[in-house]
C-alpha cells in the first residue's frame, strides 16, 4: 500500500502540518510505505482550468496523487472550508483522485467550524468516487506547545486515523 500525507498550509508555523508529521510517523511505525507532500515547499500556481496542466509541477503534483492508494488531507480551516491551496491541489489533479481513500486531519481557531471539511469531502466524493474515512481529526490551538502535539486526546486521534486510513485501504484492495 502507498500512503501519501498531505500538508496543505502555507504558513511556516502550521498546526497542521504537526498533525501531517505525526500522521506520517504513524504509518511508518506500522511499516506502512508514506509519502508526504508539503505544499508550502512548492511553487504551485493557480488553477487557470487551460495553460496550468501543462506544467511540470502538475504532472508531479498528479503522479503523488495517482500513485497513492490512501491519502490524508493535512488542512487549516480558513473561512469554514479547507484553505485555497488544498482546494487548488485538487483542481490541478482532478481525475487522479479517483477511487482513492481520503482522510482528513484540521486545525482550527475555534470548535464551530468542525464541519468544515464537509464541502470538499463531498465533491471529493461526488466527482471522483472518493472513499472518505468517517473519522476525522479536528485540533485547536491549545492542544500544543511550540512543535509538539501535547493533548493526549489529539495524540488518540491521530493514531485512529491512521489506523483507519490503513483498515478501509487494505480492506478496499482485498475487494
Ligand atoms: C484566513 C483565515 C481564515 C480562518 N477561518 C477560520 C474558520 O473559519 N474557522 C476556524 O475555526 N478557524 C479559522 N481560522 C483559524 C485557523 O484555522 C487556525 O489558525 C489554524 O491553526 C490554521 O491552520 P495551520 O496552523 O495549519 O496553518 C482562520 C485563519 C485564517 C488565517
Amino acid at each position: 500500500m502507498n500512503f501519501l500525507v498531505v500538508s496543505c498550509s502555507l504558513n511556516p508555523e502550521s498546526r497542521s502540518r504537526l498533525l501531517a508529521l505525526s500522521i506520517k510517523e504513524n504509518f511508518e511505525s506500522k511499516e506502512e510505505k508514506v509519502q508526504f507532500l508539503d505544499l508550502a515547499e512548492k511553487q504551485i500556481p493557480f488553477c487557470d482550468g487551460d495553460q496550468v496542466y501543462s506544467e511540470p509541477i502538475t504532472d508531479e503534483l498528479a503522479e503523488c496523487i495517482s500513485s497513492a492508494d490512501g491519502i490524508i488531507l493535512c488542512v487549516p480551516i480558513y473561512n469554514y472550508d479547507v484553505n485555497a491551496a488544498a482546494k487548488n491541489l485538487i483542481e490541478l489533479t482532478g481525475r487522479n483522485w479517483m477511487g482513492k481513500v481520503v482522510g482528513f486531519a484540521c486545525a482550527a481557531g475555534g470548535n464551530g467550524s468542525y464541519m468544515s471539511v464537509m464541502g470538499v469531502a463531498n465533491s471529493l466524493m461526488l466527482d471522483f468516487r472518493c472513499h472518505i474515512v468517517p473519522r476525522f481529526v479536528y485540533a485547536l490551538g491549545d492542544a500544543f506547545q511550540g512543535n509538539a502535539i501535547t493533548d493526549p486526546e489529539l495524540v488518540e486521534r491521530v493514531e485512529e486515523l491512521s489506523a483507519e486510513m490503513v483498515r478501509v485501504s487494505k480492506s478496499l484492495i482485498a475487494n
